[in-house]
């Protein structure tokens, strides 16, 4: 059976990586988190800049390190992926919130987007991968052969954020929380460089009255379909 590439791209908090790692699974596919990338370029930037003591880094700066920085991602014994930074495994380091912001800056870098799409062009060029962020089906792989869209309305989001930072200890305020989301959204699809957007041939998966169940038989009907089309 032909081995396709899925492109999954949305708004944060749609559940977009763990949708992905299952619909992975199901398929025994790779799974790559384009968002872990541009988080090991942001942490190497952070590091360095805190080595040579420079209070704030400018683009020119960031763009000097990328012949310096090398990401990759390790496969763990359960099957999971480590993203990796010169050879060692950050993938704790990457998720906090220091290294998130940072990454939404160099996000914006067009020549920090054009390392990481080259890079992310050669893992899918054999196919049999899926693989999520926010330009997958508009700029790294405009042919792929499945793209979805997840979306989900802001109040459910803001709410599954609510609770993930209730569950973390935090004591978040709602009404924050749903502005961090809408300003978040409004970043994400209104920046120059290769903006969120909806593919034209996406299909488009709302999940705010779904539950995971039901969301993933929902996706992995539309790949199985797919698949079968492909053949
Ligand atoms: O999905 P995430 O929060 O791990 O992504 C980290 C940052 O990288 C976020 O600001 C969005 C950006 N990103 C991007 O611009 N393009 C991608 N393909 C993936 C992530």
């Amino acid at each position: 059976m032909k081995k396709i590439i899925v492109a999954i791209d949305g708004y944060s908090s749609c559940g977009k990586s763990t949708i992905a790692k299952q619909l992975a699974q199901y398929a025994g596919y790779r799974y790559i988190d384009t968002g872990a990338m541009y988080r090991a370029v942001a942490l190497y930037a952070l590091v360095e800049s805190r080595k040579s003591k420079v209070e704030s880094l400018n683009s020119e700066h960031i763009v000097s390190m990328l012949s310096d920085i090398h990401v990759d991602f390790a496969i763990q014994l359960d099957g999971t992926q480590h993203v990796t930074l010169n050879g060692e495994d950050v993938e704790k380091q990457i998720r906090t919130l220091e290294v998130g912001n940072m990454a939404s800056q160099v996000a914006v870098i067009p020549e920090v987007r054009r390392f990481l799409v080259a890079q992310q062009q050669k893992m899918g060029e054999q196919g049999g991968i899926v693989m999520d962020g926010r330009d997958i089906g508009t700029v790294v792989f405009p042919n792929a052969e499945l793209k979805l869209f997840l979306t989900a309305s802001p109040e459910v989001r803001a709410e599954r954020r609510f609770k993930e930072l209730q569950e973390k200890g935090e004591h978040p305020v709602m009404a924050d929380v749903l502005a961090d989301v809408n300003d978040r959204d409004y970043r994400d699809t209104h920046r120059a460089e290769s903006p969120l957007r909806q593919a034209d041939d996406a299909i488009v998966v709302d999940n705010s009255n779904m539950t995971r169940e039901e969301q993933m038989q929902h996706i992995y009907r539309i790949f199985d379909a797919k698949v079968k089309c492909e053949r």
